[in-house]
């Protein structure tokens, strides 16, 4: 018997089965070789051996091989458009685009709530007719203190809330001593000193005090203000404060003047809003004070040159921190500061 007479339908059945399962195109291109490959493809080799055989059994064979030969390139063709739909039909699926999709959202940042507010304070005193003016933060202790008519024995001074700056050399002038401005009030100083009244000015910034708790941060913002004309008076002053106050904070806000010292004024004044939010979490009841401020002081006007019997004028100086804190409930000062994201994302 020759060897290919020892070939049964298994073998082919196998190659059927192997072409039918074929996982992608290059396996069922790999199986094509082996079978119908020129030199030496299985099913090749098979038919060549054919030409050696009796004719008897060339007929026989040839018929059966060549019936294999055609089953076989159907499934070759058969599978190969299968795989070719199967990968058409996925890529259809992950490269498919749909409109109606919504967009991933995009993270925009936005103003921190104090810059904001001062922005506002801007505006709303600029509405007012008020410039805008800015100080140095390190200031010495003339600027802080005794252009202000603070002498050295003031509370004000005591070393537990003025940050000083280290220096090389003691200054011969005590009052070249430098600190880091306890007050935005300094800014009155440089804007009297370079200005012609009448004017009205504001001055917002940093300033600094050694204090912490939920209502005191060694860092907060204060902004000054300052108008002086010929004929200025308290109630001016009052005017001023109480739109400041409806515009920026709430209309509806609840406060009240009562007297306050501060040695660059006189008299002087401090105005308090009431905590809207729950009492409980006003650490300092019900009442939070948020502006100084009263008329300036003769000792003042006369520091920077200015006649205090033809020009007088008002001061104030707002903590901003508080204000927001009021127009927003939020009870504890230091979350300002914290980077919270969950916090500040609400404003
Ligand atoms: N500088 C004062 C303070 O920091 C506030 C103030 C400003 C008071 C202007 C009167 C006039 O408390």
């Amino acid at each position: 018997m020759l060897p290919h007479m020892a070939m049964d339908d298994t073998l082919w059945q196998d190659y059927e089965k192997q072409i039918l399962d074929a996982g992608d195109i290059a396996l069922l291109a790999e199986i094509e070789q082996k079978l119908f490959g020129r030199k030496s493809g299985a099913l090749t080799l098979e038919l060549k051996k054919l030409g050696e055989a009796s004719s008897e059994t060339r007929k026989s064979e040839g018929q059966a091989l060549n019936t294999w030969k055609k089953k076989l390139d159907d499934a070759f063709v058969q599978r190969r458009q299968e795989l070719t739909e199967k990968s058409a039909g996925s890529l259809a699926e992950t490269d498919a685009l749909d409109v109606t999709l919504e967009l991933p959202k995009r993270e925009r940042g936005h103003l921190h709530l104090i810059p904001e507010f001062i922005r506002n304070v801007e505006e709303v005193f600029g509405r007012m007719g008020f410039d805008v003016a800015t100080g140095p933060e390190i200031e010495t202790e003339d600027f802080n203190f005794n252009f202000l008519n603070i002498p050295d024995t003031h509370p004000a001074r005591d070393s537990q809330d003025t940050f000083h700056i280290k220096m090389d050399a003691a200054p011969k002038n005590p009052g070249d001593r430098l600190v880091l401005r306890t007050q935005t009030s300094p800014g009155q100083i440089h804007y009297m000193q370079n200005h012609k009244p009448p004017f009205r000015v504001i001055c917002p910034g940093k300033v600094y005090r050694k204090d912490t708790d939920a209502t005191h941060s060694p860092m907060f913002h204060q902004f000054e203000g300052l108008m002086i004309g010929e004929d200025i008076s308290l109630a001016n002053m009052k005017a001023v404060m109480i739109t400041a106050i409806r515009e920026l904070i709430s209309p509806t806000a609840d406060f009240r003047f009562r007297t306050g010292f501060f040695p660059f004024v006189e008299p002087g004044l401090e105005v308090d809003m009431k905590w809207m939010g729950d009492e409980k979490e006003s650490r300092e009841g019900k009442w939070l004070e948020i502006v100084g401020c009263g008329m300036v002081h003769p000792n003042v006007l006369k520091t920077v040159g200015i006649d205090s019997t033809k020009y007088q004028g008002f001061a104030f100086g707002f903590g901003v921190e508080r204000m927001i804190m009021l127009k927003h409930q939020i009870p504890d000062l230091r979350s300002f500061y914290e980077g919270d994201l969950r916090f500040l994302k609400q404003f």
